[in-house]
């Protein structure tokens, strides 16, 4: 049955949330104080490249299922279920997730929250936020035991909507059976299609979310480890992780070697896992996660380093870094790797040069000191290496007779070239966790 909710805070994952929640046929205001947000998003517009979305939201908006506002108004008190959606960004100088904007968001809401409504938090935040934005809901409201749950989102952007709506596992943590009987009312749908639905306690629907970040950003250092030793022995660490990938119990995914993970997410959540940790007197159960960072970190100066080996000292040299974005098919260059390594090689001395099919805007925004090249073909012009750090389809296809490079050499950040193909246009190709022989 269609229910009234509202969604507050539309960034990546609010604005997806809603864009969901509309699809499976409930009213939806979205909540967005950010004026310039707010009016692309009422104009179909999520503001960010995800694939499908816009197109989704402009159709729920004309079936008339979502409206945006900047702040709640009487219409927010119909509604039986409020999704806090704000970010929970890494505090500036410290390891530790800055949770101000729920806060914000619960004072805001407060006014206009009905007693029996529900109040349903998705961000991902520090184990133990729950239990306190209750009494400062408690506080705000006067109720004296108001209903909030946790319901950890594991959307992954460039497959955003479809992780939304087909979600592997729904996690809810409540505290009364009331809590529990809304949030199945509004994913009723999803949990007749059979997705996994998790009752738990606050805590545990907070940690989980932690818990599975960490456990994949864990994957991918693990791999990058095994991609340092590679490199001094010989092995190839893309083979090491296909034939290791076949035991069911360590299964292929996640286990990509490379420049390593970068975005909003995995580096911010192992920190902020970290820093709580420390916080409750257990720092050490998660110690392990500052190496599994390093590893991760180390992956960008082992690009600078091959490139340095090749091509000696890196000043005047033209070095063109192929993507911008953390991961293909999303715009979003929070923590990228690549960028990183754009700038490790700039500060180097090199005259970098990025390309990007769609996150340029970002990199200007961000980065102004870092020069960038709609054109592709125009990017590789004199170049004096190449490095692919996000793995775009038109990397991966490129055909690589049709770009002149003065000095032909390639690094494969995330290998996926054709090695072969490569080579036979005259290129050097290096690349990350195995030796090749040029
Ligand atoms: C992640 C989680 O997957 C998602 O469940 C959670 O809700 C948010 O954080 P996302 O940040 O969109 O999602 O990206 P993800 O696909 O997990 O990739 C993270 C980073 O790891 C990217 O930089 C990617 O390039 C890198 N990666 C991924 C690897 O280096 N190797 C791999 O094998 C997989």
């Amino acid at each position: 049955m269609a229910m009234k909710i509202t969604v507050i805070g539309l960034g990546y994952l609010g604005a997806t949330h809603a864009v969901a929640m509309a699809k499976v046929g409930h009213q939806v205001i979205g909540i967005e104080p950010n004026q310039q947000k707010l009016e692309s998003l009422s104009q179909g517009k999520a503001g960010f490249f995800e694939p499908g979305l816009d197109e989704a939201l402009a159709e729920q908006i004309a079936l008339g299922r979502i409206e945006f506002k900047a702040q709640h108004d009487e219409s927010s008190r119909e509604a039986d279920i409020h999704f806090i959606c704000v970010g929970t960004p890494q505090t500036p100088g410290s390891l530790a997730a800055d949770t101000s904007y729920l806060e914000s968001a619960i004072k805001g809401l407060a006014p206009y929250l009905r007693e029996d409504a529900l109040v349903a938090g998705k961000s991902t935040v520090p184990v133990g936020t729950a239990v306190r934005l209750t009494e400062l809901l408690a506080e705000a409201t006067g109720f004296s035991s108001p209903n909030l749950a946790w319901n950890p989102e594991f959307l992954r952007e460039g497959t955003a909507l479809e992780d939304s709506l087909r979600p592997d596992r729904l996690v809810v943590g409540v505290t009364n059976p009331r809590s529990e009987e809304l949030l199945r009312a509004v994913f009723a749908p999803m949990i007749a299609s059979g997705i996994p639905f998790l009752v738990t306690d606050l805590a545990t629907a907070e940690l989980v979310k932690a818990a599975a970040n960490a456990f994949l950003a864990t994957k991918i250092s693990f791999i990058n480890a095994m991609a340092e030793i590679a490199e001094v022995s010989g092995a190839d660490a893309s083979q090491l992780a296909t034939a290791i990938g076949y035991d069911e119990r360590i299964g292929n995914k996640f286990l990509r070697n490379g420049v390593g993970f970068g975005g909003g997410c995995l580096p911010k959540d192992i920190r902020a896992l970290m820093a709580r940790a420390e916080e409750l007197g257990v720092g050490q159960s998660v110690a392990y996660l500052k190496e599994i960072d390093n590893i991760n970190l180390r992956r960008r100066d082992r690009v600078i380093h091959l490139l340095t080996q090749e091509l000696g000292s890196l000043k005047d040299k033209k070095v063109l870094i192929l993507g911008a974005a953390f991961k293909p098919d999303s715009d979003d260059v929070r923590d990228s790797p690549a960028l990183a390594i754009a700038l490790l090689a700039q500060t180097a001395g090199a005259n970098v040069v990025v390309h990007d099919p769609v996150a340029l805007h970002g990199v200007s925004l961000k980065h102004p000191e870092l020069p960038v090249e709609q054109a592709l073909h125009k990017a590789f012009d004199s170049a004096d290496a190449v490095v692919l750090a996000t793995e775009w389809k038109e990397y991966r296809e490129l055909d690589p007779t049709t770009v002149s490079v003065a000095n032909k050499l390639i690094i494969d950040g995330r290998n996926v070239l054709d090695v072969a193909k490569w080579q036979r246009a005259g290129f050097r190709v290096l690349a990350l966790g195995k030796t090749i022989t040029n």
